[in-house]
């Protein structure tokens, strides 16, 4: 008994570590994942650099904002209410997306505005503390969003 719970354990492990690096996932998590992960990667550029981390470089600012406005278009479609979309690819979206789908929507929607807003204030200025401030204030839509709608890490 006590090694059928060994084993449990260590299959577990071996899913969760798998689990995080997705490159097993197929259809529409995948296709989701890919347009979280094409964010996240652009937003962690910029965000290295207000951090200082890296030279301050405009296009990486428009480049990031361009693809929230194009990934918040699809996003709705991204999140269908199919067994795939809620159990597949081992899926660290929560079945609150589905069960309080009005709400998912409202936080769609306002990242899009965010968004919007972030692509409009990067065409205008060049001043970099008011991009700031527009950059933080649309990933607060992101972490906003994980917070309610994701699987938390464990
Ligand atoms: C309206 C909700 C919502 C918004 C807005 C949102 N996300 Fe997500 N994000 C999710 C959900 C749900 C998942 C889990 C997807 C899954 O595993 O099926 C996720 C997953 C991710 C992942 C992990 C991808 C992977 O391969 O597992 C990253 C990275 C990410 N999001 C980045 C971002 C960034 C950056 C933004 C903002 C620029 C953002 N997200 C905006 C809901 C959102």
């Amino acid at each position: 008994m006590k090694s059928i719970t060994a084993a449990l354990l260590v299959f577990s492990v071996f899913v969760f570590s798998v689990s995080h690096s997705h490159s097993d996932a197929t259809g529409i998590v995948k296709n989701r994942m890919d347009a979280m992960t094409d964010m996240g990667d652009k937003s962690k550029r910029v965000a290295d650099m207000f951090k200082g981390k890296s030279e301050f470089d405009k296009q990486a600012l428009t480049d990031a904002a361009d693809a929230f406005v194009r990934h918040g278009a699809e996003m709705i479609s991204l999140f269908p209410d199919t067994k795939e979309s809620r159990t597949g690819s081992d899926t660290e979206s929560l079945p609150r997306i589905w069960d309080e789908w009005d709400d998912f929507t409202k936080h769609t929607e306002e990242f899009v505005t965010r968004s919007e807003s972030l692509q409009t204030t990067v065409a205008r200025t060049d001043d970099v503390g008011e991009l700031r401030k527009a950059f933080f204030q649309t990933t607060k839509s992101c972490s906003g969003c994980h917070k309610r709608f994701r699987k938390p890490k464990g």
